[in-house]
């Protein structure tokens, strides 16, 4: 690769929230199509970036400590060790996992708030908010809860109705009580909040969603929605203690914001740069060249993932943010939305027993066979239903029978018949050509989905290459050809055996585990396993040095018995 060539990409997946390991449905809408991707532009020889967090702020981390009567920071600081050992469990390649409680984080949020109002983008107004008197506090968002002015739904959050979904201002509940102490002695008192004027940034905004031509379908059409129903002003200030405090420009607390901190969905996304100067201070690394486009930035292809109800926030949210500020802040070039992963059409629970959560997956089966059923099915076009049936099906066909058995007949062969040798000689005739022909088609088509970021079609046509390895051994048949032409059938091992590779090589994006140990067996060099080249696909069948050793690697792939899947459906739910 020429070094004009080479890109620099910028991946973030959204910040999964502190509170509670993430379920599968989590996992296969941000963090592992960003992982997938992240590792598919490495292999290609470009330059990669990837940035995740915990999103440590906001009522559920203060209310999921007191539950477990444990100090916030403490809760933070255990959580946070949980969701990167989940991480590491699913082999998720960040560069940096970070913490959007981290000092880099605070100095920043407080940095863009000064900044906005210094442009006049922030002001304080004085807003009503439900008041505890025995609490002695204001009772934001979900601490306090009542009855939903829409639906009656009695258990209604201050934020969010779980019954009907509406979002709730909390001074709307009818009916309301302290989420803290369950006290009903509440009052509606006036007290000051900060305000982004959003609805001031509206045509800029709009302007820059329109001009984002690559942009997928999904992510474009949420942004045009929320500015077609007109940018509200919201208020970016809550009546808490764990977050980033509300400072005046010296750095000392603002007067009347001394029990405040900013809400949690102004801070969350400045993490992403924070995240970036925590792993530039651990690493020595450049974060302005990364983010600041005075900085070297303008040429970082930045690339966001996340779940369709994170889009507005993305979208308009935090581009009001960075473009408020007048700064030269890299924004967001292609933004990937993903739809739900359900659990059998259904929500996934905790409480219910219904659905698997990323540390319980991995008690159960390797990492790589979750991470291919979730990318072969992900829920791009729509929301796509996990079921025990579908996933028992496309391990067993698809990584068990077409992938595995193909590495394990062809190794085992070679080590039986060819002293464990690549053998040397025959010429490729026909059936070279035509799989030849299969692999170069395969591969463009391949590297366009996930340059498109297409998971479903990346997993799918990664296995019709695998499948087109077995047509290819079916037609040159070197077992039955090896009883009266050895030469000939040398052809389809060596063939057999490069396939092998190339089928290790292309699966690395998707099952990293499995495809390093496959390559590590064979003892191919880090050096070559790079993307191919889709133009040099006949070059690619014989490019293993003749008579190097070759090893049989151990089974790949565990079959799923029914009898599993019946105790798994009994333990997480299944069917209704
Ligand atoms: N924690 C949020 C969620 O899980 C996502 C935050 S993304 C960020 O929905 F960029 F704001 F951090
Ligand atoms: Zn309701």
């Amino acid at each position: 690769m020429q070094p004009s060539e080479k890109r620099r990409i910028l991946i973030t997946s959204a910040l999964p929230y502190i509170n509670g390991i993430k379920h599968l449905g989590n996992l296969a809408g941000s963090m592992l199509p960003a992982d997938v991707y992240a590792r598919f532009q490495r292999l290609r020889g470009h330059d990669v970036l990837y940035i995740c967090a915990t999103d440590e702020h906001g009522t559920p981390a203060e209310l999921a400590a007191q539950a477990a009567g444990i100090s916030v920071q403490a809760y933070c600081d255990e959580q946070h060790q949980v969701q990167r050992g989940a991480g590491e469990g699913f082999t998720l390649s960040y560069d940096w996992f970070g913490r959007s409680s981290s000092p880099e984080n605070h100095r920043l949020t407080q940095h863009f708030a000064h900044v906005l109002e210094e442009k006049g983008l922030i002001e304080e107004r004085v807003s009503k908010q439900v008041y505890s008197i025995d609490d002695g506090r204001f009772l934001p968002d979900r601490y306090v809860e009542g009855t939903c002015p829409h639906c009656e739904y009695e258990k209604a959050r201050g934020d969010q109705c779980d019954n009907c979904g509406r979002l709730l201002d909390p001074v709307d509940l009818k009916n309301p009580y302290s989420a803290v102490s369950g006290s009903t002695n509440i009052e509606i008192r006036d007290t000051a909040h900060l305000f982004l004027k959003q609805s001031e940034m509206q045509d800029d905004i709009r302007a820059w969603v329109e001009a984002s031509t690559e942009w997928p379908q999904l992510a474009k059409s949420i942004a045009l929605k929320w500015l077609d129903e007109g940018l509200r002003d919201r208020a970016i200030t809550r009546d808490l203690k764990w977050g980033v405090p509300v400072t005046a420009p010296d750095g000392s607390p603002r007067p009347g914001f001394e029990n405040k901190v900013f809400y949690v969905w102004f801070d969350a996304p400045i993490e992403y740069i924070a995240a970036t100067e925590e792993w530039a201070k651990a690493t020595q690394g450049d974060w302005q060249s990364w983010w600041r486009k005075d900085q070297g930035a303008e040429d970082v292809e930045y690339v966001q993932f996340m779940g369709k109800d994170n889009v507005a926030f993305h979208t308009v949210s935090f581009p009001v943010t960075i473009f408020g500020s007048g700064e030269p802040w890299k924004s967001v070039d292609k933004l990937k939305a993903f739809n739900w992963v359900t659990w059998y059409g259904g929500k996934f629970s905790t409480s219910n027993k219904r659905g698997v959560f990323m540390d319980q997956a991995l008690e159960l089966l390797p990492a790589d066979y979750w991470r291919w059923y979730l990318m072969a099915n992900a829920p791009e076009g729509s929301d796509a239903a996990f079921t025990w049936e579908g996933f028992q099906a496309a391990i067993n066909s698809d990584l068990a029978n077409v992938l595995g058995n193909f590495v394990n007949r062809i190794t085992k062969y070679t080590v039986s018949k060819f002293d464990g040798t690549l053998p040397a000689t025959g010429t490729p005739g026909e059936d070279e050509a035509w799989m030849a022909e299969e692999l170069k088609s395969s591969l463009t088509k391949i590297s366009e989905h996930y340059e498109q970021m297409e998971f479903r079609k990346a997993a799918a046509e990664t296995r019709a290459l695998w499948a087109a390895g077995n047509e290819y051994l079916t037609r040159a048949e070197p077992w039955v050809k090896y009883k009266n032409d050895v030469d000939a059938a040398a052809v389809g091992v060596r063939t057999g055996l490069n396939l092998v590779v190339l089928f290790a090589i292309v699966a690395q994006p998707l099952i990293p585990t499995t495809a390093k140990a496959i390559l590590d067996t064979l003892g191919i060099p880090e050096e070559n396993r790079k993307w191919p080249s889709a133009d040099e696909a006949s070059a690619l069948l014989d490019a293993l040095p003749h008579g190097m050793a070759i090893t049989a690697p151990p089974v790949l792939f565990q079959k799923i018995e029914d009898a599993m899947i019946e105790e798994w459906t009994e333990r997480f739910g299944g069917e209704n």
